[in-house]
């Protein structure tokens, strides 16, 4: 079974994070198949909204760590990175329904979506300077913006986590709903989204978010900043550690 599911719903493509032992961390493998869905989605007109999903009670874990560790010097050739480019240019409107833990790109990636809704148990992170490493999918430029600076500080460079009622008054989520109905409430928006005017639709998201080039032009400078933190003694111990951690356990 594949760790990136894609199945189609009517106007729907629903991307299913299927890692669910690893909390659905993601590897180059699930980067490239979610790629292969937002590609999917811009050559098939069909499609009116895709839906982000994790499986086994996780949004994700974010990045795989031991990924992070094997990592190749160029970060910004990386299938993570290909799939942050493809994801902040996406013409399709996207919904995501995080349930459980969503660090790191679990979180940023809400930055891009349009909808969000989250289970009560849902928990927010994005630790990069813990790890050593910088924000990135244009964080270090949505999260000021969208938060602003103050509450930004405490989220990426103190790495404060943050659940689903914070998430709610920061206005990263759009609404908590419980579990049993999480996949229910976002099929149904996204749903409601499919069926209006797609032109219109399409055209209002992108009034909506205006100029990307400030959002791509950061995203760059942020993957060239990851890729030489990767490379730092700071983020091997930390990675090291996570990794020894397990081995302990
Ligand atoms: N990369 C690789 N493996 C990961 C992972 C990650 N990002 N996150 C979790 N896992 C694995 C764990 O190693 C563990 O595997 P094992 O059962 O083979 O030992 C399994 O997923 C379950 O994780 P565990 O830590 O036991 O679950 P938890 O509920 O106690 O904690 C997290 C969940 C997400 C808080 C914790 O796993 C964590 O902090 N993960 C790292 C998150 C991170 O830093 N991501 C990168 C951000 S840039």
């Amino acid at each position: 079974m594949s760790d990136i599911l894609t199945t189609r719903d009517g106007d729907i493509l629903v991307v299913t994070l299927n890692r669910p032992a690893k909390k659905n961390a993601l590897t180059g493998d699930m980067y490239n198949g979610m790629s292969a869905a937002l590609d999917q989605a811009k050559d098939d007109h069909s499609i009116g909204t895709i839906v982000f999903e994790g499986s086994g009670g996780s949004f994700t874990a974010g990045n795989d760590l031991a990924d992070f560790l094997q990592s190749a010097s160029d970060f910004t050739q990386s299938p993570a990175l290909n799939f942050i480019r493809r994801l902040a240019v996406c013409e399709t409107p996207i919904v995501a329904a995080v349930d459980g833990v969503a660090v790191g790109i679990g979180t940023t990636m809400l930055f891009h979506c349009d909808l969000v809704y989250a289970a009560p148990q849902a928990k927010f992170r994005m630790p990069f300077v813990d790890l050593g490493l910088v924000p990135e999918a244009g964080s270090s430029l949505l999260v000021p913006q969208r938060l602003g600076t103050v509450r930004a500080t405490e989220l990426l460079m103190l790495g404060e986590g943050f659940d689903a009622q914070a998430a709610l008054g920061f206005g990263i989520i759009n609404a908590i709903v419980p579990t049993e109905d999480l996949r229910g409430v976002a099929m149904d928006k996204a749903h409601r989204l499919a069926v209006r005017p797609r032109a219109a639709l399409r055209e209002t998201r992108r009034l909506m978010r205006g100029d990307l080039a400030p959002l791509l032009a950061r995203m760059e400078d942020e993957a060239q900043a990851f890729g030489a933190a990767l490379q730092s003694k700071d983020a091997k111990a930390a990675l090291s550690a996570f990794m020894d951690r397990n081995k302990r356990a």
